[in-house]
Formats: C-alpha cells, structure tokens, sequence
C-alpha cells in the first residue's frame, strides 16, 4: 500500500501524463503539442498553478465508468506572461480527444468566474473532438455555460482564444465570442459542420483545411485574426498581443518608457503620397514610419485588405491604428473591411486602448453584390462603432476623405478628439471629376468643347474643395500639418487626451446594426 506522500504522487503523476504515453506520441507525431506543454511556452517558467487536477468524469454509459483519467481532457490555472496575471485552460487530445464533458466544462467555467472576479484576461488553447459523445445533453449544456460566461466576460476582461486541433459544431462559438481567435497552420480546423456533412448536404467535395483550416479563416471568413505558421509562433502571438492590452476594463495598457529627447521628424512621410492623387501607396509604409519602431502587430492580416487595422506603440503608449489602404482596391470600404475594422474599434473601446485613424478613402464600394449583401447595414456597423468610442480618438487625413465614407473614418463630427490633414488631403462629396460631370452637366453639354470645359470645372473644384482648408477653416480640421511633423504631433495629442473622460448616456446597451 502507497504512503499517503506515494499516492499523491502517483496521482500527480497520473494527471500528467493525461491519455497515456501512446497517445502523447501520436500528438507529437501530427506536429502538435500537448496541453501541458502549450501552458508551459505560454507561462512565465515555474509559474503555473494548476486547478482541479484531479477532476474526473461522472458518466457510467457506454463503459465509461471504467475509463477515468484525472483531469478530464483540460489543463486548468493561472499563471503569469511577463510578470502580468492570466487565466489559462488547455484542452488535452491524448484524453477523449479533448472531448468536451460536464466536468470538462465545469473546470473551463470555475476558471472564467475567477478571471471575472479578479479582472484577468483569459486564454483558451482549444484542441478537442467537440462534444463528448457518451455524455449527451450533460455535454452540451457544458457548452452553454462556457458561451454564457464567454459573453457576460465580453468587454469585462480580454478573452483569447487559440485554435490549435480540431474545433467543430457548437466548440465553435466560444471562440467566436472572444475578443481574438488564433489559428495554427495546418493542424487546426474550426467548422459548424464538417467535410462529411458538408458532402451530404449540399454535395461538395471539401476537405477541412479548406473548410475551415487557418488558411481559409483568415483570408476568406476573417473568423480568425491570426494565422499562424506553428503552434510556437502562435503561443509568440498571443504573449505579444497581451503586451498591448490592459488586464480589464478599467485598467490602462501597459506604458514602456520612452526617451521624450529622441528626434521625431520623419522625412520620409513628405514624399509618400504620389503625385498622382489615384497612385496608390501602401498604408503600412505610412504606419511604420508614425510608431515606435517594429511595434506594429498587425490583425486580420490578409482579410479585407483594403483596411488594415493592428496594435503599436507610439512613444512607448499602446495605440489600435485603423488605416484604409489605398494598395488595395483604392482604400474603398465594403462589407469586410467594415465588419473587420468595427470589431477592432469596439474591442479597442472596451479595454482603453487609444485609436489612430490613417485616412484616404474614395468611399463605398459601389454595386449589386455590395448591395444586396447590406452594404448599407455593415457600413454602419463602423459608424456606430466610432460614435460611441469614448478612447482618445485621433485621425490623420493622408488624402481623400471623400463622401459618407469622410463622416465615418472618425470625422471630428462622430466624436474624435483630434483631427490632423497633409497638405495633400482632399476633403469633399467626391473626387473632382465625378463631381465636376454632375454639377456642370448641362454646362459641359451645351459648351463648344465639352471637354475642355469638363477639365476646366475639375480644376476649378479641385481647387475649391480638393484640400484640406475647406475643412480647416471650418474647425473640422485642428491642424494641417507637414507628413514629416506627425509623429511627433500624434505623440503630444495621445499624451494631452490621456486623461480623457467621456461618457455614452446612460442605458442598458446600444443596438448596433448587425
Ligand atoms: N467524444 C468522445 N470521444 C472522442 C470524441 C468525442 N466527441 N472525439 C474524439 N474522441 C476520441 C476518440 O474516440 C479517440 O479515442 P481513443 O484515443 O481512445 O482511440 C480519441 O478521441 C482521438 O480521436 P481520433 O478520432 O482517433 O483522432 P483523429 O485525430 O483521427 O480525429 C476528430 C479527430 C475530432 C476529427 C475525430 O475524433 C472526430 O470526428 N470526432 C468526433 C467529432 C464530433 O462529431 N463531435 C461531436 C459534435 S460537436
């Protein structure tokens, strides 16, 4: 008989090694890691606290009773990343392939309700084959519970969510319902249903990468925010991403320090914007020059890339940067780039993380598809999303701010706090020609050389509204500004508004168009 001392360590040891030796093994061997060894690159070393080790199943149908293993299918605790609290589970394939069971999900939920209570973000590292089966509705109502505290968190505490195995049916909607999802390449799927339903349903031959593999979720559906080339590189991610967010709602972003006596200048910005105002230039050439050098973290990489939207630092402050980008359909937004970037706003919004906004936008994407699929509806989503910002909230006007599309990039009017222009910004209804063929159409028709007189009104508008002073005078615009002066401006403007106190009306929430 073991010594009280043996049996503890048998039973930790047990625990550990979670479905066995075997099972371990063939993990390793499809290129992924375990549970446990997830926590451990995602922790600061020796700083894991492990709960609700020894929690096992309860379920006695299908043999179950006789097939126990201590912890059932998920590692559970808390830990540290850089010295800074968070909660972590990770679901464990080697056990009923991560397979999600009451117990399972009681273990997920008492971890949430402590993240809530004491105001840390939380990190789900999913790898399991769903629901599990032998438990029925016990198993789905685990699920439930995860989805009701996934959503009453939502806003209260970062959630982070890791894709690192399969993801399937319901399992899907936690994820979704975090702040970001994280995808490994290749080793994670996430789908309602999978390739076999799939095919019986609406007959297509689909395999689940290119159902729902990395690839497919962050170019096609943008239901992941990162794709990522291994699970080391993801477990990188997500440690760099809690770099630039606050522990909770009413906590601030972590600060660095930054030397105030460094030269801001950024030459390189004066000579960015092509002469030719329909030349495009990539937006990211811009950002990279304005922050703090490499700390731009870039989301939503590849979906809707006509917006670019991601994390930096600028004089060491943690920013979200919103930029429309002219290298990719002329910076226009549409239903994703909208959807894309309103997501960010909010999420920004909710955990205190100022925003710069970098314009130059021709406007909506015009047309039937557009249209048809609520063009109109997801615009607004964006609109909404800045209105009710109440973040330090500054814009930089790059070049055209045309049309509805002006009004929503975080115009003064919807509540930004600082509103910059280059000498290059052209602020009005629309670009000079377009405009120039409306309003002097009977003039252009009836004149002895339309053309001449079409180019002689584009000039005259685009000398009239064209530029930023229209704007400026007006007060719409704070200041125009050299390219080359901005960063240094953008750093005193976030420093003047960091003690911004602002307020939505009292109610019990908005309604935003969804
Ligand atoms: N419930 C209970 N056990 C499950 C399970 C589930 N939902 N999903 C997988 N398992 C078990 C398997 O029985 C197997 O057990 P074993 O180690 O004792 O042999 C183990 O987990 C690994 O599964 P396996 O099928 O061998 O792994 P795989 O990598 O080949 O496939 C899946 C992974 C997820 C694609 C596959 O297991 C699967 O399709 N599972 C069912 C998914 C599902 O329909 N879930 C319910 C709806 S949400």
């Amino acid at each position: 008989k073991p010594s009280k001392t043996q049996l503890l360590d048998q039973k930790n040891a047990e625990a550990e090694l979670g479905g066995g030796q075997k099972r371990i093994d063939a993990q390793h061997k499809k290129g992924k890691l375990t549970a446990r060894e997830r926590i451990a690159l995602l922790l600061d070393e020796g700083s894991f606290e492990e709960i609700g080790k020894f929690v096992m199943h309860r379920t006695r149908d299908f043999g179950m009773d006789k097939e126990h293993y201590l912890g059932d299918g998920v590692v559970t605790g808390y830990g540290t990343v850089d010295g800074r609290l968070i909660y972590v589970f990770a679901q464990d394939f080697t056990v009923f392939g991560g397979a999600l069971s009451e117990t399972h999900a009681e273990k997920i939920c008492k971890l949430m309700d402590l993240a809530l209570q004491n105001g840390a973000p939380i990190i789900g590292l999913n790898d399991s084959g769903g629901a599990r089966i032998q438990e029925g509705v016990l198993s789905l109502a685990g699920y439930a519970d995860i989805f009701y505290r996934n959503t009453r968190a939502s806003g209260v505490i970062p959630q982070l969510s890791a894709v690192m195995g399969p993801c399937a049916g319901g399992a899907v909607y936690s994820p979704a319902i975090t702040d970001f999802i994280f995808m490994v390449e290749n080793t994670s799927y996430m789908f309602v249903t999978g390739p076999n339903v799939v095919k019986t349903v609406t007959h297509e031959s689909v395999t689940a990468e290119e159902l729902g593999g990395a690839s497919t979720h962050s170019t096609k559906s943008g239901v992941t925010h990162f794709s990522c080339a291994n699970e080391l590189a993801c477990i990188q991610n997500l440690k760099q991403l809690l770099s630039y967010i606050p522990q909770n709602c009413e906590d601030e972003p972590p600060m660095l320090a930054y030397d105030a006596g460094g030269d801001e200048m950024r030459p390189a910005l004066n000579s960015i914007i092509p002469d030719n105002p329909n030349q495009p230039y990539d937006m990211r050439g811009v950002i990279s020059e304005l922050v703090d050098a490499d700390t731009f973290m870039e989301v939503h990489t590849n979906f809707a890339e006509n917006i670019v939207v991601g994390f930096a630092r600028i004089g060491g402050r943690s920013i979200g940067v919103v930029g429309n980008q002219p290298a990719v359909l002329a910076g226009v937004l549409d239903i994703n780039a909208s959807t894309k970037a309103a997501r960010f706003v909010r999420f920004c919004d909710c955990f205190n993380v100022p925003l710069l906004v970098l314009e130059d936008v021709p406007g909506f994407l015009p047309g039937t598809d557009q249209e048809w699929n609520g063009i109109i509806t997801n615009g607004a989503k964006l609109l909404y999303a800045f209105c009710e910002a109440t973040v330090p909230r500054v814009t930089v006007i790059t070049r055209k701010a045309y049309g509805g599309a002006y009004d929503v990039m975080n115009s003064k009017h919807i509540g930004a706090d600082m509103n910059y222009a280059w000498p290059s910004a052209e602020i009005a209804v629309m670009g000079a020609s377009g405009a120039a063929e409306i309003i002097f159409k009977r003039e252009i028709a009836e004149a002895d050389d339309p053309q001449a007189k079409l180019q002689e009104k584009v000039l005259d508008y685009t000398e009239k509204f064209a530029n930023p002073y229209r704007a400026a005078h007006r007060g719409y615009i704070d200041e125009v500004i050299m390219p080359d002066q901005t960063r240094h401006k953008l750093i005193r403007a976030f420093k003047m508004l960091e003690n911004k106190v602002a307020t939505m009306p009292k109610k019990k929430h908005g309604n935003i168009p969804l």
